[in-house]
């Protein structure tokens, strides 16, 4: 259990690769709807942090039409080899970028995404705050960032889990995105009973500064 949780936290070599294959398989759903709820427009630049497997990747360059750009964070080297390997064509004309980054550093300029997701990572992460600051920081006004959380309860009964996971009530998730300014707009559950995952769906709040802004009034449209 302790080894599995390893994998699933920093996967690496053949096991990396095996864990990777069946959090693709299992994933899936949850991220096709973590994309879904991203309502991206078309020719989006857009990220997912923490990609393992790169079900997400696969996902988001599919809904990127037009001029549309994917990143992909990760700190797994086997994961980064993989989706490099994988996707050398979208990597090759542009439509992808691959970093080798944490989530509490992302190497992209402010308010460049119309869209972050973020599934199954942030039991990994210390400092909640700092990834999420993140987020707001390179997010647009009119962006959406989806994280993507079993419920506490039903990680709680999961074996590996008490192998170094960081489990955190949804509240207290959320409660961390507001203070970066991102305001949950929608807790969409994916799955059965208690199991079922939460995808926690934040926009940023009006930011207001600078001559010529109106405290109070959105920069974009939402
Ligand atoms: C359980 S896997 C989830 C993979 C994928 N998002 C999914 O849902 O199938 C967690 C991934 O997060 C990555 N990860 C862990 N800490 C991270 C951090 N601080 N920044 C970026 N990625 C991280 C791990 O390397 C691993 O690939």
């Amino acid at each position: 259990m302790a080894g599995l949780a390893r994998q699933l936290g920093a996967p690496s070599g053949l096991r990396g690769r095996l864990v990777a294959a069946m959090l693709n398989r299992a994933n899936r759903n949850t991220v096709a709807q973590a994309v879904s709820a991203l309502s991206l427009p078309r020719d989006a630049v857009v990220a997912d942090v923490g990609f393992g497997g790169g079900i997400g990747l696969e996902l988001l360059l599919d809904e990127v039409a037009g001029s549309g750009r994917v990143h992909g964070a990760e700190l797994s080297e086997t994961m980064l080899a993989s989706a490099a390997r994988r996707y050398r064509g979208d990597i090759k004309v542009g439509r992808l970028h691959l970093h080798n980054a944490s989530m509490t550093r992302l190497p992209l300029p402010d308010d460049c995404l119309d869209g972050l997701i973020t599934i199954n990572t942030i039991y990994f992460v210390a400092d909640l705050g700092g990834a999420v600051a993140e987020f707001a920081r390179v997010v647009k006004g009119t962006g959406r960032v989806v994280i993507g959380l079993g419920d506490p309860t039903a990680m709680q009964a999961a074996p590996y889990t008490a192998h170094g996971f960081r489990i955190r009530p949804v509240s207290e998730v959320i409660d961390e995105l507001g203070t970066v300014g991102l305001t949950v707009e929608r807790d969409v559950r994916v799955g059965d009973g208690i199991a079922a995952v939460h995808l926690l769906v934040a926009a940023p709040r009006a930011r207001t500064s600078g001559p010529g802004q109106i405290p109070g009034v959105p920069r974009g449209p939402h």
